[in-house]
């Protein structure tokens, strides 16, 4: 395993890190989500990456019993809020009586004292920005939690909040973006800002859900047991990926994945680590043998030629327009 710097932090996370979205608590049993756990912590992977929301709160209490036992000093523990956890209309969203409820409920159900990163998993357009902050101050300032992040917030809400937890003196380290091959709408705005400011992305589904591991086949039905046939939560996520265009055009990047002597699941998260301004990616497994395959893209560089032909190959499918960094216009 590899390892940089959280943005312009002193905190080192693993170049690959694994996060249980659909996956515990829902789509797969305990024993396959604790070896799965088990095959990160084997092949060097530090950094885990869940959010209070998934499986309804049961993905933060599995990756808690999985990790249980484990030097807590070893492990980097990522969680957040945002989304909603419960019926009520303050169960959601980031004002202050939810970040204090929430990170309060997550450090129960992860079984620790705090957590290295707690991000707003979106923007909330309907609490002031400097609640949300103070909040995460008082967070930061009372030991819950050692680092800010947030997810898919646009370049000028990234701005503003850095500047605003500058004055409260907490650090503001991360960005949680959609990153792929076929999702690049970060590189014209997100991206550069976050240089500027220090700010590091730790960039999610960087194989597309799967679907850049070139298992999903144009014209034939999903492999039995993928998250394209998981009815529950699955599917309904990962369906906008599976047009005959993207799948064609996957198949076609076979052959430079074998000419670069990688697997197609190396490749594509090889592809994101490639850009020095992601700092980690967060890769999800069904089975401990995805965990151990994915692994083996940290440290992979890719030629200039090779990324030329990617480009080529899935440009055409590849959304860029940085408009599509969203957050709901109104609390979920
Ligand atoms: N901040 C946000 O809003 C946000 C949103 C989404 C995700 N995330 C984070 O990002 C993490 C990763 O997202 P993701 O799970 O969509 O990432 P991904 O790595 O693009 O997709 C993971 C899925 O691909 C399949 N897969 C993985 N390795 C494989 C391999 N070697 N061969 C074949 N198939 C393989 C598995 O699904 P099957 O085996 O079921 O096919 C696995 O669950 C999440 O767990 C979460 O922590 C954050």
């Amino acid at each position: 395993m590899e390892f940089r710097h959280l943005g312009r932090s002193g905190l080192l996370v693993s170049e690959i890190s694994y996060g249980n979205w659909i996956t515990h608590g829902s789509q797969v049993e305990e024993e396959a989500a604790t070896a799965c756990v088990r095959a990160a912590l084997d092949t060097g992977i530090t950094t885990f990456d869940t959010a209070d929301v998934y499986a309804g709160t049961k993905a933060e209490e599995v990756l808690g019993r999985a990790l249980k036992g484990e030097r807590r000093e070893g492990l980097e523990i990522f969680t957040k809020v945002y989304w909603p956890t419960g019926p009520g209309r303050n169960d959601r969203g980031l004002s202050r009586k939810h970040i204090m409820e929430s990170i309060n409920g997550s450090l129960r159900r992860l079984q620790t004292d705090y957590v290295d990163l707690y991000q707003a998993h979106r923007y909330d357009y309907s609490t002031p920005l400097e609640e949300t902050m103070e909040a995460f101050a008082d967070i930061v300032h009372s030991g819950k939690a050692h680092y800010i992040g947030v997810s898919e917030w646009k370049a000028s809400q990234i701005r503003q909040a850095h500047a605003l937890a500058r004055e409260l003196r907490i650090p503001l380290v991360s960005n949680q973006p959609q990153y792929s091959m076929l999702w690049r709408v970060i590189e014209a705005e997100v991206i550069p800002t976050s240089e500027e400011l220090g700010v590091g992305q730790i960039v999610w589904s960087p194989m597309a859900q799967g679907v850049l591991s070139g298992k999903y086949l144009p014209g034939q039905p999903p492999p039995a047991g993928s998250r394209a046939t998981d009815e529950k939560s699955g599917a309904g996520f990962i369906a906008s990926w599976l047009s005959e265009d993207v799948l064609t055009r996957v198949q076609r990047l076979k052959p430079l994945a074998e000419q670069a002597g990688l697997t197609m699941p190396q490749l594509a998260v090889a592809w994101v680590l490639q850009n020095p301004n992601v700092s980690s990616a967060i890769v999800g497994a069904s089975r401990p043998e995805q965990v151990h395959d994915n692994v083996k893209a940290a440290g992979v560089k890719l030629d200039a030629d090779l990324l030329k032909a990617i480009d080529e190959i899935v440009e055409p499918v590849t959304e860029r327009d940085p408009a599509k960094t969203e957050s709901p216009a109104q609390r979920p």
